[in-house]
């Protein structure tokens, strides 16, 4: 049976951006909950991503929070609990593999699971902070519980108040510099990867047009494209694609 015309295409396109990121000095990426999808975790537009008949989008706000601290704990600390169980995939190892082998390298990711930094990476901007540190929502006092399980109502040891957990909600500003961070390597890459996100959220989404605009390729990879600023679209699983892409380990 000879292959499809989708088959082709994904072929040839897996083999331009092979050759791209292969010559790069400077590469930077953007990733999503998809690049962890294979290891597990629910991205957070998937029927999976809803807890309790409830959308991450009314779970990780301020106000939800300050309407129901407990019921938002209930959930990160599901959410903790299983990120107890869950291992890197090979596109995180991939990803941990091209920055050993490009001088300019950074990943700029949404997710706040830290599975880039478990599978080797260490050029990681966290855009939306992570889920194992805990802030003081008083004293701002923050302490990493990275593998402890939390109470659904854990207070601050310090001051007493509610802690909250490190990350960005919707309508909060992204933590001081990880944008300015993000975006200088955008800007500074010849190829810029957009892996895993459905490019829904502000400003991360940006930062695809932020590096085209200043002369960087766009590649996408997900199953499901969405970015508008891509030059050329992968569109299969991360974890397939990004092995593929950049090739074993030397
Ligand atoms: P989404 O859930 O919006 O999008 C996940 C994307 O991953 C979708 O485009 C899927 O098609 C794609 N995908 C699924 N499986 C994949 C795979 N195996 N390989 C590659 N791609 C795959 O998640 P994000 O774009 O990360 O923000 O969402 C952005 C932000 O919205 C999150 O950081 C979070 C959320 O609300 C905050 O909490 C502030």
């Amino acid at each position: 049976m000879s292959p499809s015309t989708d088959d082709r295409k994904l072929t040839d396109s897996l083999a331009e951006a092979r050759y791209l990121v292969g010559k790069a000095r400077s590469v930077a990426v953007l990733t999503g909950a998809g690049v962890s999808a294979e290891s597990g975790v629910p991205t957070f537009r998937s029927a999976g991503g809803f807890w309790k008949g409830l959308s991450a989008a009314q779970l990780a706000t301020p106000e939800g929070f300050a309407a129901d601290p407990k019921l938002v704990w209930e959930w990160y600390n599901d959410r903790r609990a299983r990120l107890r169980e869950v291992r890197p995939n090979p596109a995180h190892f991939a990803l941990a593999e091209l920055e050993r082998r490009v001088p300019d390298f950074v990943i700029a990711t949404q997710n706040v699971d830290r599975l880039h930094q478990t599978a080797g990476s260490r050029r990681v901007v966290e855009l939306h902070g992570n889920i194992h540190e805990v802030r003081c929502t008083r004293c701002g006092e923050t302490t990493d519980r990275c593998g402890v399980a939390l109470p659904d109502e854990p207070k601050c040891e310090r001051c007493g108040a509610w802690l909250r957990p490190a990350v960005v909600w919707f309508g909060e500003d992204l933590p001081v510099g990880a944008f300015a961070q993000a975006e200088a390597a955008a800007r500074a890459s010849e190829v810029f990867l957009v892996v895993g996100t459905s490019s829904a959220v502000w400003p991360a989404a940006g930062l695809a047009h932020i590096a085209r605009d200043a002369g960087a390729t766009v590649i996408e990879i997900n199953p499901e494209p969405g970015s508008a600023a891509a030059d050329l679209v992968i569109a299969a699983k991360a974890g397939e694609a990004l092995p593929v892409i950049v090739g074993p380990a030397a």
